[in-house]
């Protein structure tokens, strides 16, 4: 018996990388899978329909469907959810995964590769969430719903503003799914990855052992607990995970103050004051 036994899972940017780690062990727990990924090069070009159909091989067994579409576009979203519904007949969950950086810093970005990073990660996540959602709740089924965010959606990154922007949009857009589908019995839970990938090794060079450390399948790990029953009361968690640690990540706003006078600050008070916000 597997904590997904039964379960019908989509993983998109299944075949390489944290969801490459995610379908094996989603595989492992007893979950039937649906490996999208649209097999794009490391800054999201390109189409490799081999990519996603390789990882179902290395499955095997009828208890998982290959799926190349791309899920940055709603065409691609609908095609797949079709494909997972003609093949399974519904859906219980979704991690959704696919992502990649193509960023360059403020004063060089343009609006074509701002515009990428915003479609590519921010709006697959609206389609997907919105998609699955929309399924579950027609049928009146509960289901778990993990997205993907970054520390540099956090706590930003120089040289990748649009990237930062668009992992910090996933976490607010996550956290409101997370509310409006409480009733519904639905979690929405987002992961903050660091693993060795293709993405991460050229800015892992310099840390030994980097990927011995950092193993897409501790990512795995968390995302099958958080896709099971086990966690059916988590909702609206930001987790870091990086190698076998995890944390929750909050906000930490701090504690606040007033006006020593009255209830306006001058610019001189906020000046004094400012380290005690
Ligand atoms: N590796 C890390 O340390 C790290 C850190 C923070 C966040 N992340 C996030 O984790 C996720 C996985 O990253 P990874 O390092 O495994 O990358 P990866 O490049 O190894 O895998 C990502 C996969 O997503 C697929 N993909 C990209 N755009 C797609 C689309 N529109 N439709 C379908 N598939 C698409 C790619 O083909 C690729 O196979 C990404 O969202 C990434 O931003 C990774």
């Amino acid at each position: 018996m597997g904590v997904l036994d039964g379960k019908v899972i989509i993983i998109t940017g299944g075949g390489r990388g944290i969801g490459r780690a995610h379908a094996l062990a989603f595989a492992k727990a007893g979950a039937q899978l649906v490996i999208n990924d649209h097999g794009t090069a490391p800054d999201g070009t390109g189409h490799d329909p081999t990519v996603a159909a390789a990882v179902a091989a290395e499955i095997g067994g009828s208890n998982v469907l290959a799926n190349d579409a791309d899920v940055s576009t709603r065409a691609g979203v609908e095609s797949l959810l079709q494909a997972a519904i003609a093949r399974f007949g519904r859906v219980d969950g979704l991690v959704h995964n696919a992502g990649f950086v193509n960023d360059a810093a403020i004063l060089e970005l343009d609006d074509a590769r701002w515009g990428a990073a915003i479609h590519g990660l921010l709006s697959s996540t609206y389609l997907m969430v919105q998609a699955v959602a929309k399924h579950l709740v027609s049928r009146g089924a509960p289901g778990q719903i993990l997205t993907t965010t970054s520390l540099i959606g956090i706590h930003g990154g120089a040289g990748l503003p649009s990237y930062a922007a668009a992992k910090a949009g996933i976490i607010g857009y996550s956290k409101s799914a997370s509310m409006e589908l409480k009733p519904h019995n639905i979690t929405v839970n987002v992961l903050s990855p660091l693993a060795y990938t293709r993405l991460t090794a050229p800015m892992l060079a310099d840390v030994p052992n980097a990927a011995d450390l950092l193993r897409p399948e501790s990512i795995a790990d968390v995302a099958v607990f958080l896709a099971s029953p086990l966690a059916a009361d988590i909702s609206g968690a930001v987790v870091d995970v990086q190698g076998p640690r995890v944390a929750l990540i909050h906000s930490n706003q701090g504690e606040g103050a007033v006006p020593a006078k009255g209830a306006q600050w001058t610019p001189e008070e906020l000046r004094d004051r400012w380290s005690e916000f």
